[in-house]
C-alpha cells in the first residue's frame, strides 16, 4: 500500500498534470488549426466586443433566455460548477500538500464550508443523473459516455468526502481519492468534459455571428 501511496501521490501526480495541461494546449492549438483550414471566414468576422458581451451575458445566471426557461437546472448548473473548481483550488488540505513540497500557499476555505461545497457538487452529480434517466427529452439524447462522465467528475469529490471524514479506512480513500482526481484531470482534454476549453469559443464565435452578421442578440 505505501508503494502505491507514494506513486499515485508523486510521479502520478506529475504525469497527470503534465496531461491535462499539455492535453488542453494541444486540443486548442488543434481547434485553430482546423479553422483555419476549413472555416477561414470565421476569423474575417470574429469581434472582441461581440465575443466578451456574449461571454458574459451566458455566465451571469438568468441572463439568457434559456437560463429563465429552466431555472431549476440554470441554479444547479451555476452552483455546481462554481463550487468544482473552487474547492479544489482553495481546499486547505489540498494547499498544505502544495505548501509542504514547494512553499506555495493562499487562501483557503473554512474545512466545514469546503466540505459543504463538496457535498453541493455530489448532489449536482445525482442531479444530472436523475435527470438524463427520468425526463425523456433527455434521455433520448444520453448515452453510456455520459454516465462515465459523471461518474469520473462525482469520484474525486466522493472519495474526497470519505477520506477527509476518515470513513472505512483513510488509507485506502486517499488512495482512490488521488487515483479519481488524476483521471478527471486527464480526461478533460480528451472528453467532452473539454468543453471547459471550448466553450468560450463557442459563445465568441456565436456572439460574433449574431452580433456582426445577423445583427442580432444571441439569447
Ligand atoms: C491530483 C492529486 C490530488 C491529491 C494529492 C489530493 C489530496 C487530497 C487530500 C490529502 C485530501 C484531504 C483528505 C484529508 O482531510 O486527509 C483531499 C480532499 C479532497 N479533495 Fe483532493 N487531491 C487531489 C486531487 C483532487 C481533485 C482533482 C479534486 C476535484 C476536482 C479533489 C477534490 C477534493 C475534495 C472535494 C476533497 C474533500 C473535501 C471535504 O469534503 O472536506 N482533489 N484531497
Ligand atoms: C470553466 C468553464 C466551464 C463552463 C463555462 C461550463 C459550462 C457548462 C454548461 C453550459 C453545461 C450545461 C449545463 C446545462 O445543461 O444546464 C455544463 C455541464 C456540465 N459540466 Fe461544465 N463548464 C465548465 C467547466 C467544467 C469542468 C471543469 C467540469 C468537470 C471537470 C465540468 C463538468 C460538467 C458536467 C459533469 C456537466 C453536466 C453534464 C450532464 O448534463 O450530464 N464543467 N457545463
Amino acid at each position: 500500500m505505501h508503494d502505491i501511496y507514494y506513486f499515485v501521490s508523486g510521479p502520478m501526480v506529475w504525469i497527470s498534470f503534465i496531461i491535462f495541461i499539455g492535453g488542453s494546449i494541444y486540443k486548442l492549438i488543434n481547434l485553430i488549426i482546423l479553422v483555419s483550414k476549413k472555416e477561414k471566414f470565421i476569423f474575417s468576422y470574429m469581434s472582441w466586443r461581440y465575443s466578451i458581451r456574449s461571454i458574459l451575458h451566458w455566465i451571469t445566471p438568468f441572463a439568457t433566455e434559456n437560463w429563465r426557461r429552466n431555472p431549476i437546472l440554470t441554479i444547479v448548473t451555476f452552483l455546481f460548477h462554481i463550487c468544482l473548481i473552487f474547492v479544489p483550488i482553495f481546499l486547505l488540505s489540498h494547499i498544505i500538500l502544495l505548501d509542504d513540497s514547494w512553499d506555495i500557499s493562499w487562501w483557503s476555505l473554512p474545512e466545514s464550508l469546503a466540505d459543504v461545497l463538496t457535498i453541493f457538487v455530489i448532489g449536482g452529480c445525482i442531479f444530472f443523473l436523475l435527470r438524463r434517466l427520468i425526463l425523456p427529452e433527455v434521455r433520448f439524447v444520453t448515452s453510456a459516455s455520459d454516465f462515465v462522465i459523471l461518474a469520473i467528475v462525482a469520484a474525486p469529490f466522493i472519495t474526497g468526502f470519505f477520506a477527509y471524514h476518515q470513513w472505512f479506512g483513510y488509507k485506502v480513500f486517499i488512495i482512490l481519492h488521488i487515483i479519481t482526481g488524476e483521471i478527471m484531470l486527464m480526461a478533460i482534454p480528451f472528453t467532452r468534459l473539454s468543453h471547459m476549453l471550448f466553450s468560450p469559443f463557442t459563445r465568441a464565435y456565436m456572439g460574433s455571428e449574431f452580433g456582426g452578421i445577423r445583427h442580432a442578440k444571441d439569447w
